[in-house]
């Protein structure tokens, strides 16, 4: 469906990135006090959904998680840091990425988590795809994660279809 002219113009990728922060509570962790993985995505899937909203001005949905590994674990007490921005908007989907990090006040260190992909639809209130305004990259880094969603979006393609053979 296409949108107003304003709407539709396209924006730098500073303008939705985003930060969420939460600190590890025992309901968030295991017996061991090791912050679950479980929650560890819902936050993600939180933290994407910022910038896709941000960016779009719209509802959106997830339409897909890429893999996702965790590297290092946080545990009760921890502050967790989840930082969002849209890589790359194709039509009605973009592909967000989402860096986290576990801070330790006491001690003083911020250390990788996890890192993840995630693709947004964006939709409106009568689950209609809408289109999405073009993002703008503007530092090297931006630029380099623009490139790279265009890979991993044929990537999905290919992944997709495979799949869709395998269930015929
Ligand atoms: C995600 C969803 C909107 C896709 O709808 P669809 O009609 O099957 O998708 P289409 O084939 O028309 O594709 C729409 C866009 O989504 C993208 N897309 C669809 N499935 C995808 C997947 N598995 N991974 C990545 N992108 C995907 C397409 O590439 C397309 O992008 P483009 O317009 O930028 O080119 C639909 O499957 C849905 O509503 N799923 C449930 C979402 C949900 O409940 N999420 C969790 C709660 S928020």
């Amino acid at each position: 469906m296409k949108r107003n002219d304003d709407l539709m113009m396209p924006r730098p990728v500073r303008d939705s990135q985003s930060e969420m922060a939460e600190i590890v509570l025992p309901n968030d962790a295991n017996p061991l006090g090791a912050l679950l993985g479980g929650r560890l995505m819902h936050w993600i899937d939180m933290a994407g959904a910022m910038a896709a909203h941000r960016h779009s001005r719209n509802y959106v949905v997830t339409a897909a998680i890429d893999h996702l590994d965790f590297v290092t674990p946080a545990h009760v007490g921890d502050l967790v840091i989840l930082r969002s921005s849209v890589n790359r908007v194709f039509h009605t989907s973009m592909e967000v990425g989402v860096k986290v990090f576990v801070e330790n006040y006491l001690v003083d260190t911020c250390q990788h988590v996890s890192s993840a992909y995630l693709t947004f639809v964006a939709i409106d209130a009568g689950n209609r795809h809408l289109q999405i305004p073009a993002v703008v990259p503007e530092t090297d880094e931006q630029r380099r994660r623009y490139e790279d969603a265009g890979r991993r979006r044929e990537t999905r393609r290919l992944e997709l279809e495979r799949r869709r053979t395998l269930k015929r």
